[in-house]
Parts: structure tokens; C-alpha cells; sequence
């Protein structure tokens, strides 16, 4: 990242603690691109860390200390980094699709021995074949399955059932707009519609603004050129209430679900196995 983009970005790698980095350059310019990419999707979900804290306490009272996680649609390994941090006897594999999000996790996490990350396309009927051998404890996914059609999700509730042991957790935090309040809902995306304007002029960039920044880092381009031939991003996908979610988990081979945490646009759904 040159030093141009990392004030766009609204990052700066050199504010990084030896802490975050072990005083690895290397490690250090991938951790400047996994803060900027956090901040971008803060942009969307000004409540992103508060979704992960709910979604880490309930992965820490439903597994114990040392859960074996599948962080689904894993893009940077956010979840993973969150629940590395909080439980250090922890493990994870990452899953995505995504080459220039899995190389920032790559650069980011390098020397990690706890994450493994694996490239898959969760649209593939056989998508689990490239996992290491299961079962996990916990799966967890944030604002990716809305990408996915009704019917690729529906086999996706299925896998991950197959996933986990019994007694193990699923969790989805996603947009999930509250199907009967459509003034609260307008009145919603107004504030945050002005909450994103501020962003803006405080220099963090949006969706596809960070797209531009990514394709124009040498490190990167190549991935990013890879990217669009295997997505059309978001086309296929839709979003789901908190209600079809519970309905839907409950005939997918899961025996308890609850909404652990939800604003008007977005939900934390939780199913236990
Ligand atoms: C908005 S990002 C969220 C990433 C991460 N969970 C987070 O919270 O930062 C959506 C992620 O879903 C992934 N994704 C979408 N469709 C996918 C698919 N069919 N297979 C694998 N990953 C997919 C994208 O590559 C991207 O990393």
C-alpha cells in the first residue's frame, strides 16, 4: 500500500503495535490492508464488533475455551482474528472464494499455525470436499449469505449441518431487514445513509472505492483481475428475515434456534446442531 492510499483507506500501517504484527513488516503491510478492509465494512454495519462480541460469547458458553471453528465466507478472517484474540486455545480454517480477500487473510495471518485457510466455492454441491476432516464445534459467517441464491443456502444449512458434532453451533450474522416496519426501515437507512456521508468526508472508502485501491496495489492486482471472473457479486443472492432463517434451520437438521442480537436491517441467528 503506498502511502497515498493508506490515508484513503483511513489506515496507516505504521500505527501498528508489535502486538498486532510480532514486528514482521511482511505481516505488518497485510495487517494495514486487513484495518482498512475493516473499516470499509464498518461503513455498511456500524455495528460489525458488537454482531462479533455476541457471536463470540455464545461460541465460548455453547464450546468452552478451545472450539474448532469454521469461519464461512471467511473473506479476511475477521472472525478469526476476533476469536484468536478472546480464545487462544482456539483453531480455525477459513473458507472463501475470494483470492485477493484470502491473500490479505494469508499475509495477515502468516506463521499463525491455528488458522487454515481453503479456497472454495460455496455454490459447489461439493464444496466440503476441500475442508480438513470435520467435525467442528462452531461455524460462523458474517454479511456473505445474502451473496448466495434461496436454493444454494438451503443445501448450505444442510452442510454445515453435516459439519458440526452434535451440540455444536451455527451462526449467521447478515442483513435481515425486519419484514413489517417499513417506516422504521426507511428512517434506518436515512441515518445511516448520513452516518455513511461523514465516513465519506472523514476519507474512508466505500465498497467499491477499496476495490480501486486494492486492484492498484502491485501485490494485489492480479487476484482482484481474478476476482471478477468468479463473481458476479452480489446478482444472485437475497436477504432473509430472522423468522425464514429459524424456519428454514429448524428443517435443516438443527434442533434450537434463536436471534441472539438484531438491529432493524440486520440479524444474528444462532442454531444449535
Ligand atoms: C462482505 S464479505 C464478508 C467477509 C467476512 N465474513 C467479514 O465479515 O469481513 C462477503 C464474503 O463472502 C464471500 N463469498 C460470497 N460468495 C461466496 C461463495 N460462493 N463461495 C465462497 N465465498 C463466498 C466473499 O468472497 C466475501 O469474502
Amino acid at each position: 500500500m503506498s502511502d497515498q492510499t493508506l490515508t484513503e483507506a483511513g489506515t496507516n500501517i505504521n500505527t501498528n503495535t508489535e502486538a498486532d504484527t510480532g514486528a514482521d513488516p511482511e505481516r505488518a503491510y497485510w495487517a494495514g490492508w486487513q484495518r482498512s478492509w475493516d473499516r470499509q465494512q464498518e461503513w455498511y454495519l456500524p455495528d460489525r464488533e458488537e454482531r462479533f462480541r455476541v457471536m463470540l460469547d455464545l461460541v465460548e458458553a455453547v464450546t468452552g475455551p478451545a472450539p474448532r471453528v469454521l469461519d464461512l465466507a471467511c473473506g479476511t478472517a475477521s472472525i478469526t482474528g476476533r476469536l484468536l484474540t478472546r480464545l487462544p486455545q482456539a483453531s480455525s480454517v477459513g473458507v472463501d472464494l475470494d483470492p485477493a480477500l484470502l491473500a490479505i487473510a494469508e499475509g495477515h495471518f502468516r506463521a499463525e499455525p491455528r488458522l487454515t485457510l481453503v479456497t472454495a466455492d460455496l455454490r459447489e454441491p461439493d464444496w466440503t470436499a476441500a475442508l480438513p476432516a470435520g467435525p467442528f464445534d462452531a461455524v460462523l459467517t458474517a454479511t456473505a449469505l445474502h451473496w448466495l441464491s434461496a436454493e444454494d443456502l438451503l443445501r448450505l444449512y444442510r452442510d454445515v449441518a453435516g459439519l458440526l458434532r452434535p451440540g455444536g453451533i451455527f451462526m449467521n450474522a447478515d442483513h435481515s431487514p425486519h419484514p413489517a416496519s417499513a417506516l422504521l426501515n426507511a428512517a434506518d437507512r436515512a441515518l445511516q445513509r448520513r452516518r455513511q456521508a461523514e465516513k465519506q468526508a472523514s476519507g474512508v472508502p466505500d465498497w467499491s472505492r477499496w476495490w480501486q485501491l486494492a486492484a492498484a496495489d502491485p501485490r494485489l492486482a492480479e487476484a482482484v483481475a481474478a476476482r471478477s471472473t468468479l463473481y458476479r457479486d452480489h446478482q444472485d443472492g437475497a436477504t432473509h428475515s430472522a423468522e425464514w432463517q429459524t424456519a428454514r434451520l429448524l428443517e435443516s437438521g438443527f434442533s434450537e434456534v434463536a436471534v441472539p442480537w438484531r438491529s432493524l436491517s440486520d440479524a444474528l441467528v444462532a442454531a444449535l446442531r
